[in-house]
């Protein structure tokens, strides 16, 4: 079947991998090496550059790790040349290793490219080159660029990309030089993020400003289609079937640093703002035709007919969304389905054999805890599947099979991109396995896929509405401390809410099972320590606002999130984030989106180290 296009599941996916490309008068091999050192703050497992010598040679060398890696293999210096571009892979498709590591080169040695993004047609073309008699190196979706490029040159290397763009479905920025043309450098762009800079006698292509503003502020921001054909000082823009197109120069205000950022104040600000992209990417490939299919557990499918019981294993933020994956696997599968901290599972663990099926979820693939269970569950003979955002961490080499978020790398500790891609890969997983065994309709499946292909656009809609948390933050950050409530599917956001306030601000907060407010924990609440109630539409509503109406009277503020429309709540609450309506078990996803906005503004209004908070790490890897 065809992979679906970007145009079916959304618009842009994540900034995975870094870019960089120069021509110019300067010795090309340290300005590449300088940007891709600035692109390496997210976080790497591979780097490489490709330069056309002053001798005519194409010259390539690339290596896993980090940039200092590739260093040490370069050495002090690189071969003089004037042209070149640069890579630094967040892998998606094959293990980090020198073999995948891009650029990637053709047959014949002339052509190199890289790419962020993910070809999803990748299998089809491959098959199609290696018919043809080319020969690919890698396990990559880019290196079917490389060949396809190769297949339509007839002397202009721009014309030759444009050729091999129209081949390609999925998502994409692109550089691509050719040997014989060396001057020239020919990006593209569909869906992923893609610059050119112009400078004085010299032009770059990076995937983020980073790489470029010690050299130029001024840039064009290529637009979907773009393919831009630089030489140095100039690049003319076309679109993919050749026709000029005329787009602005701007400048950049940002330095270095802000440019890091995306020119937002903190990274954990910027990753919340690319949950949408994050969501598109989590999908990209999955969510096809009129069904979910995660490829990476086809080699599983005959075991899943036997399953009896599934148990989800994971920590902190992670665990949060197993609770999201547990409710679904045992509404869908029709088995016994629970999320277990990760932490506690050896000391009194379930029942494990070959019926049970084990998802360790966890951002890193690194966390001692998740580690250990799920070796555990491998050696008294379960299946275990791992849901992390890491290719090649450890959980991986633990687990029968891994399946990828695909939200590109995080910086900020307090975790937010890879929560909401937890919860919609596990929804993914459930309704795969579900609908393989027969125990899901057709109306049920769409439902879903309509739902999941409309999410990212609600998530962007929900940021939008989130804007009001800034006003907010400023009239809760002096609260003695927060309870948050909510049901179902609220109550994984409303532990998530608490968890962010905690992480950041460090206000305590206690994430509640609404219904247990009144055992206990409704002592607490006072004019000083305000209910975060998560009442967004859904079938356990009318149960939510009574406990809602419970905090009202012991005169605690309310702040609820609602879904868009709600005009009961406006008159209970004394605050409301609004977000977009969409199904029940998608609903935890958009309501935690102004849950880390408004935790994100309390801290920045107590003047906390956002980014870094005290005594928190990113992964822990001791147990
Ligand atoms: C640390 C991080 C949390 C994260 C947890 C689990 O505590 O600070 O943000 O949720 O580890 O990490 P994992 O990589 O396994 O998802």
């Amino acid at each position: 079947m065809p992979g679906a296009t970007v145009e079916e599941t959304g618009r842009e996916v994540t900034n995975m991998c870094g870019i960089v490309g120069y021509t110019g008068p300067r010795e090309a091999g340290p300005v590449l090496m300088d940007g891709l050192r600035r692109l390496e703050y997210r976080g790497y497992d591979s780097a490489g550059i490709a330069l056309v010598t002053e001798n005519g040679d194409l010259f390539v060398e690339k290596r896993a790790g980090k940039v200092a890696v590739l260093q040490d293999a370069l050495g002090a210096d690189t071969p003089r040349a004037g042209v070149g571009l640069g890579h630094t892979r967040w892998a998606t498709h094959g293990r980090p290793s020198d073999l995948n590591a891009h650029p990637h080169s053709d047959c014949t040695g002339r052509i190199s490219v890289v790419h962020n993004g993910i070809v999803e047609n990748f299998r089809e073309l491959r098959d199609e080159l290696a018919a043809k008699g080319h020969v690919l190196a890698s396990e990559t979706d880019t290196e079917v660029v490389a060949h396809l490029v190769e297949d339509a040159y007839r002397g202009d290397l721009a014309d030759a990309v444009r050729a091999a763009l129209r081949r390609l479905e999925g998502a994409y920025a692109l550089v691509v030089m050719h040997r014989d043309e060396p001057d020239r450098l020919v990006g593209a762009r569909l869906n992923a993020p893609l610059l050119v800079g112009l400078g004085d006698g010299e032009s770059f292509l990076a995937s983020d400003a980073s790489a470029l503003v010690a050299y130029t502020k001024r840039v064009i921001f290529l637009a979907d289609g773009d393919v831009a054909d630089l030489r140095p000082g100039t690049a003319t823009i076309t679109d993919i079937a050749g026709k000029p197109v005329d787009r602005p120069i701007d400048v950049i205000p940002w330095s270095a640093e802000a440019a890091e950022k995306g020119g937002y104040a903190h990274f954990m600000l910027k990753e919340i703002h690319e949950q949408p992209a994050a969501l598109r990417s989590a999908m990209a490939g999955r969510v096809r035709g009129d069904n979910v299919c995660i490829e990476e557990i086809d080699a599983l499918r005959d075991r899943f007919i036997n399953v009896s019981r599934v148990e989800l294993i994971a920590c902190g933020t992670a665990y949060y969304a197993s609770l999201v994956g547990a409710q679904l696997f045992q509404d869908w599968l029709g088995v016994p389905a629970r999320a277990n901290v990760a932490s506690e599972f050896r000391y009194s663990p379930p029942p494990l054999d070959a019926r049970t099926l084990v998802v360790a979820v966890t951002q890193s693939g690194e966390t001692a805890d998740t580690i250990a269970a799920a070796r555990l569950a491998r050696e008294r003979g379960s299946m275990v599947i791992a849901v992390t955002n890491t290719v090649g961490s450890a959980i991986t080499r633990e687990a029968h099979a891994s399946v990828f978020l695909q939200a590109g790398p995080e910086v900020a500790v307090a975790a937010t991109k890879t929560f909401v891609t937890q919860v919609v890969t596990l929804v993914m997983l459930a309704a795969d396995i579900a609908q393989q065994l027969g125990r899901r309709t057709k109306a049920e499946e769409d439902e879903l896929v309509r739902a999941l292909r409309a999410l990212p656009e609600a998530a962007e809609r929900a940021i939008e509405l989130a804007a009001v948390t800034e006003e907010m933050a400023s009239r809760y950050a002096e609260a003695a401390g927060f309870m948050y409530i909510g049901r179902a599917f609220g109550y994984p956001a409303a532990l998530e809410g608490a968890l962010k306030i905690k992480e950041i601000s460090y206000l305590h907060a206690e994430g509640y099972a609404a219904g247990e407010l009144k055992h206990g924990p409704i002592s607490l609440l006072d004019a000083d320590v305000p209910l975060v109630a998560v009442a967004t539409r859904s079938p356990v509503y009318d149960k939510l606002i009574s406990n809602l109406m419970e905090g009202k009277a012991r005169d605690a503020r309310v702040l609820a999130v609602a879904t868009e429309g709600d005009k009961q709540i406006e008159q209970l609450a004394t605050d409301v984030c609004w977000v977009p309506d969409t199904l029940d078990p998608l609903s935890t996803i958009l309501a935690v989106i102004p849950l880390q906005l408004f935790a994100y503004y309390v801290a920045v209004a107590r003047g906390r180290d956002v980014d870094q908070p005290r005594n928190l790490a990113k992964s822990v890897t001791v147990e």
